[in-house]
């Protein structure tokens, strides 16, 4: 089956816990697609994308707590980003919980994103983030 997601050179950052944290979204969003492709998949695939929900979640904190400890300038805006996205996300999944099958919309929502928010606000702090000494 082709990949729904692929990681590219792009979206490296130099920072090992931070890529492979981004490289585990795709790896969650491509996992999740082929399951919810599966008919008689639906409740393994449910419990996975409340684990990507998650993992995303744990992800913004990763980077919101190197913006506190680098003292980062874009912070702000960045968590506000990562704020929007989560609200939409969540309304999503809500209108999955009602019985709407949203699935697709949800990755699809999340895979735009992340093309998006990793080659701009992710890039933007890899200057801050290498001048404090971050690998
Ligand atoms: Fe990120
Ligand atoms: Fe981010």
């Amino acid at each position: 089956m082709k990949e729904f997601v692929k990681w590219n050179k792009k979206y490296e950052l130099g920072f090992k816990e931070i890529d492979s944290q981004h490289k585990k979204l795709l790896e969650f969003l491509n996992e999740a697609h082929e399951l919810i492709s599966k008919k008689d998949k639906k409740d393994e695939a449910n419990d996975l994308v409340e684990e990507l929900i998650s993992f995303v979640r744990v992800h913004f904190g990763t980077e919101e707590k190197y913006f506190r400890e680098f003292n980062y300038y874009g912070a702000g805006a960045h968590i506000a980003e990562h704020n929007r996205i989560t609200l939409k996300v969540l309304r999503v999944y809500d209108e999955i919980k009602k019985g709407d099958d949203a699935y697709l919309d949800l990755l699809n929502l999340l895979k735009d994103w992340f093309d998006e928010h990793c080659t701009t606000y992710d890039k933007d702090y890899v200057k801050c983030f290498k001048e404090h000494g971050l690998k």
